[in-house]
């Protein structure tokens, strides 16, 4: 046991383009660390699964290491592993799942398979005690986009959901597109300090939908706009034109957030995923909740985006309520939350 944090958890997070590890005691952070892949995707422009694999297995070993040494744990005092199941790119999934199965066998100590999402939805906790069901969870990330009603821990009813492309999938394309590089939403996020959000008008969809994203709709206009000046030789300042995608983005993030809040009467937002670390959609989430006597909680952006503490953060909770995942468990990459 921690020091009066609840259970030791180490987490391991391998779904997509980051080896991460993270100890936890209960809700405390004790160490979250990472190797970031983002090199040895971006000259492909976007994460290459067999990339990913191969540098994950490089990866994970020292890392666990790090992470403990970190955390001034010996592995014999973890309680329990985690490691994301899914959903995620098989080949990246089974390295860490594996992985986190052999070390937990070998210690003799559970060993849990957490849903990713689940995972961002865990993370504020690690920093805010106060967040606690019920609440209404923006998840917004690279692969997805979900507003989830939690009336207890364990429980999720997806309120609303992306119809085509994710928050974070939409900010990478059109990055890519304006030639601001991978990952696309921290290069637009940069890009708009300098612009005007109001200088163009691009589209936000489904307005007849309450609580459904879609932002696919966008895409196509955004590179129409952009074709069109080219066509007529006009250069659209960068800065004008990023910040104008991103309030169209962060627009329909607010208001289907709190439409699912108005309409579940819930005190308590909270939010996860990549881009929740988008200083607009921060500053914005941070404005119409304080407006509407709404409680907050946001990971700090490092623990937004993808990191084991979260795994073991979601870990901890199950472990409470008696889940332990069997040594055929095995990776789910197609997993949905609600
Ligand atoms: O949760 P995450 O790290 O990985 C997935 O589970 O997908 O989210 C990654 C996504 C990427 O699409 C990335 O462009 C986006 O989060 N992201 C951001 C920002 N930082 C990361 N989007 C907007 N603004 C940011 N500052
Ligand atoms: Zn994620």
């Amino acid at each position: 046991m921690g020091d009066g944090g609840g259970p030791v958890v180490l987490g391991i997070e391998t779904s997509c383009d980051e080896t991460a590890v993270g100890v936890v005691a209960g809700s405390l952070l004790l160490s979250s660390v990472l190797s970031s892949q983002v090199e040895a995707h971006a000259r492909f422009g976007g994460v290459v699964p067999e990339v990913a694999a191969r540098a994950h297995v490089e990866a994970i070993r020292p890392l666990v290491h790090d992470a403990l040494r970190q955390a001034g744990i010996h592995q014999t005092q973890v309680d329990a592993i985690a490691a994301t199941r899914g959903p995620g790119l098989v080949g990246s999934l089974v390295v860490g799942f594996g992985f986190a199965k052999a070390f937990a066998w070998t210690l003799d100590k559970p060993f849990l398979g957490i849903d990713h999402m689940e995972g961002h939805l865990f993370a504020p906790r690690l920093e805010h005690p106060g967040y606690q069901p019920p609440a209404v969870v923006l998840l917004a990330s690279g692969g997805h986009s979900q507003i989830i009603h939690v009336p207890e821990w364990g429980r999720y009813t997806e309120m609303g959901r992306t119809i085509d492309d994710a928050a974070g999938e939409a900010f990478d394309k059109l990055a890519r597109f304006m030639g601001l590089g991978y990952p696309g939403g921290p290069a637009i996020d940069r890009a708009a300090a300098s612009g005007d959000p109001t200088a163009i008008t691009f589209p936000r969809a489904l307005g007849d939908r309450p609580f459904d994203l879609s932002f696919s709709g966008l895409k196509t206009s955004v590179t129409t706009y952009l074709a069109k000046a080219a066509r007529a030789d006009m250069v659209p300042p960068l800065g004008d034109v990023a910040a104008s995608i991103q309030e169209a983005i962060v627009d329909v993030l607010v208001e289907k957030t709190f439409n699912a809040v108005d309409a579940t009467g819930v005190g308590r937002v909270a939010g996860g995923g990549g881009v929740l670390a988008n200083t607009r959609l921060r500053r914005r989430l941070a404005e119409v909740a304080a407006d509407r006597g709404v409680e907050l909680f946001l990971p700090s952006p490092a623990l937004c985006t993808d990191n084991g503490a979260m795994i073991a953060a979601a870990a901890c909770f199950h472990l409470g309520d008696g889940s332990r995942s069997g040594w055929d468990a095995d990776v789910d990459p197609g997993l949905r939350l609600g």
